[in-house]
């Protein structure tokens, strides 16, 4: 099957637990209320820490819930990056999102030998324009407003320094902040091939969000989340958008901890590194699927104000293009 990159107006991001075989799937399915026939959209599957024989299942049940053309998002520095690729390779997986690292032009030109289109994130142009140089087929601009892991620069910024210089050489994917169908429109508008929401669809019908967290989520605005990181430059820590919670208080009283134990003598940098290392580890499981809303992680972005009832996928997806013509 021959894929346009910029049939998908609508990406639902990858989300660590939430982005699930039945998510996936329901936003494959879902009819966009378009003119156009070939505009559709995407579901991202997320992997996280998966393995290869639970990405190979995962795959299966999404294959079993819909025929349209879905993504996988695999994280640049997972222990078993090469075996989930080669089972998306295995499955025939339409498309690719690869995540937090710059993905080299091997890795690209991996994923266009199994025929399948790779797409990277840029938080800057400097990483937008090494994507090109590596090959890559699609970009999707990724500002600080998002929820999970983020960059520092803000959307408004990157749609003026990505989009508007190369969305003519590749199709660019605006995400990070985007709640309401009206903001959808004027992306596209100017120049977008698709957009990319995450949080909006956190608490959909068939994410498989524990009650209590959507119930939370509901609740919050985008002035509940901050984006949490080292307090330290001896710490190496990717900074994170969250709901906060106690988790995020507890994390920064750790980093003063190990902190002291360097400044004490007790450990060397590296230990002081391994004290906090281990901190979020399992945490968004907690979070999102256990619903520990005070020690999991509650990753949000801030367009968590526009979270404001559970809805199905169709529903959120008819609402945002309503508000298309408000
Ligand atoms: C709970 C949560 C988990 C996420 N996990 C991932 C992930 O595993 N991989 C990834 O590439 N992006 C991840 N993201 C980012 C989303 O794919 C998406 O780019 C982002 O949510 C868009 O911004 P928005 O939250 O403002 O809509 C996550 C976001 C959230 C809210």
């Amino acid at each position: 099957m021959q894929i346009n990159i910029r049939d998908f107006k609508l990406v639902c991001g990858a989300m660590s637990w939430v982005s699930d075989p039945n998510l996936v799937a329901a936003i494959s399915n879902a009819r966009l209320p378009s003119d156009n026939v070939s505009d559709k959209a995407l579901g991202v599957l997320a992997t996280g820490a998966m393995k290869p024989d639970e990405l190979d299942s995962a795959i299966k049940e999404i294959k079993a819930k819909t025929s349209n053309i879905y993504a996988v998002n695999l994280i640049g520095m997972s222990p078993y990056y090469d075996q989930l690729l080669s089972v998306c390779a295995d499955h025939k997986v339409p498309i690719v999102v690869l995540a937090a690292t710059l993905p080299r032009r091997e890795r690209i030109e991996q994923i266009k030998e199994m025929g399948a289109k790779a797409i990277g994130f840029a938080t800057s142009l400097r990483i937008a324009l090494d994507l090109i140089k590596n090959g890559i087929d699609g970009i999707i601009l990724e500002g600080g407003e998002a929820g999970g892991h983020v960059g520092s620069i803000a959307t408004t910024v990157l749609i003026q320094e990505i989009l508007f210089n190369i969305a003519k050489d590749v199709p660019v994917i605006v995400a990070g902040g985007i709640g309401c169908g009206k903001m959808i429109k004027h992306c596209w508008q100017m120049g977008a091939s698709g957009v990319q929401l995450g949080t909006r669809f956190v608490c959909a019908e068939e994410s498989p969000m524990h009650p209590d967290t959507k119930a939370l989520y509901i609740k919050k605005q985008a002035k509940d989340t901050v984006v949490v990181g080292a307090i330290d430059p001896i710490f190496s820590v990717i900074p994170v958008r969250v709901i906060k919670n106690k988790a995020v208080d507890d994390f920064y009283q750790k980093q003063r901890e190990a902190i002291k134990c360097l400044n004490a003598g007790e450990v060397d940098a590296h230990g002081a590194q391994m004290m906090i290392e281990n901190f979020w580890s399992g945490s968004l499981r907690r979070g999102v699927i256990e619903g520990d809303l005070e020690y999991g992680s509650l990753m949000a972005g801030q367009s968590i104000s526009f979270v404001i009832e559970q809805e199905s996928v169709q529903e959120i997806i008819e609402k945002l293009y309503n508000q298309m013509t408000i």
